[in-house]
């Protein structure tokens, strides 16, 4: 292909795909290997027919016809195509012939459900942020007199002595502020970062798989798979954050997994490095490390998927509600997303982290 025309269709918004006259897929474009989640080489290992819903009959008669010399080009709403399991894209697709050296087609893609999801992510983060915003801004109102009450609860016992029905009221107070202190200080997360240090996400997982004080205990014997990519490459991680955001979501699962007593409880955690371009809070990035996290619990309650992410959403009677936005927050300082599909039986947390093009020498792209 000449130089100016990949040029052209790497800059398109529009997902493309070139096939020859076998429909073996010969090119994508930059918003093809996005909107699949599959890098160039892996998409041109295949033909479009493989990325089709075999159901789809005249959709199929109707391609093989667009390959006839002289052919007219057609147009298809509303088409399933289903890239890997578990995942299906709704898109209109637009065929038409070429010929010339060779002869195939060209076949472009408007994925609906794609550009309606992120622009729903888009809605979703801004509103995630204004709420941590407003809490975070009443956190800091609340943090500033809690220091005074419990300053002077304490002048109190020193000035009157320590006379015992006094003190109870006293206690009581240094205790309940203190109680307010310490979830205030969890709203406001960690004040500090950690400088970021190379590091290699299994570490931070295995970590996390290892630590005693967790919630990980359980009576029950939950099964723990891991599927690693063991050619992805270190990345810049604040070690401690990475390892409290994985924490935070594995200990949800176990505690989803419990609560509901299934029969056999299992956790995969899947890391993979997506290769191809990828969109994260609006960014382009050459590729991503996507670790996931999936539990066949019950599933996420239908009444918070919406607001997941918020602080102090929570179905749980002893629950503060904020291992999740916490954990979000951590992901964000590294300019990634955490993503959730939640369905009975099948609820997968997806660590989106961008990786740069010098992460990945020595790995096909
Ligand atoms: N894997 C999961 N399966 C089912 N529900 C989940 C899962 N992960 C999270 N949830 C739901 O999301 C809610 C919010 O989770 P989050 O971690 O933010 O708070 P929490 O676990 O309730 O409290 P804590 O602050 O102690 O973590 C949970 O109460 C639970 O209802
Ligand atoms: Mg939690």
């Amino acid at each position: 292909m000449q130089a100016d025309a990949k040029a052209v269709l790497e800059s398109l918004a529009t997902a493309v795909l070139l096939t020859d006259h076998t429909l073996k897929i010969v090119y994508a474009n930059s918003a093809a290997e996005q909107l699949f989640s599959m890098s160039r080489s892996k998409l041109t290992a295949y033909k479009l027919t493989d990325l089709l819903d075999k159901g789809q009959k005249s959709l199929l008669e109707s391609i093989q016809l667009a390959l006839k010399p002289h052919a007219q080009g057609f147009n298809a709403s509303s088409i399933e195509i289903i890239p890997e399991p578990h995942q299906s894209i709704r898109t209109d697709i637009y065929v038409s012939h070429y010929s010339g050296k060779g002869r195939g087609l060209i076949v472009e893609f408007r994925a609906l459900d794609y550009q309606q999801k992120i622009n729903q992510e888009m809605a979703r983060r801004s509103q995630h942020l204004a709420a941590r915003d407003l809490i975070r801004s009443l956190a800091h109102e609340i943090k500033n007199p809690l220091g005074g009450i419990r300053g002077a609860a304490q002048l109190l016992e020193m000035t009157y002595g320590r006379q015992e029905h006094l003190t109870d009221y006293t206690q009581v107070i240094i205790e309940q502020a203190d109680r307010l202190k310490s979830l205030v200080d969890r709203l406001l997360g960690p004040q500090r970062p950690n400088p970021l240090t190379l590091c290699n996400i299994h570490y931070v997982i295995e970590k996390v798989l290892s630590l005693e004080n967790m919630a990980l205990k359980t009576q029950m014997p939950i099964r723990f798979i891991k599927d690693y990519d063991p050619s992805i490459p270190e990345i810049m991680l604040d070690v401690d954050a990475m390892q409290q955001a994985v924490l935070n979501i594995i200990s949800n699962a176990v505690h989803a997994l419990s609560e509901a007593h299934i029969h056999h409880p299992q956790i995969t955690i899947q890391t993979r490095a997506q290769l191809g371009s990828r969109l994260i809070n609006g960014i382009k990035y050459p590729s991503a490390l996507i670790t996931s996290i999936t539990d066949n619990g019950p599933g996420i309650p239908e009444n918070i998927r919406e607001t997941l992410f918020y602080p102090m959403v929570t179905s749980r009677p002893d629950g503060s509600g904020l291992g999740l936005s916490i954990a979000q927050s951590i992901v964000e300082r590294h300019n990634g997303l955490i993503e959730c599909d939640s369905e009975p039986g099948r609820t997968v947390f997806r660590i989106v982290l961008p990786l740069r093009k010098e992460n990945l020498k020595g790995r096909e792209d």
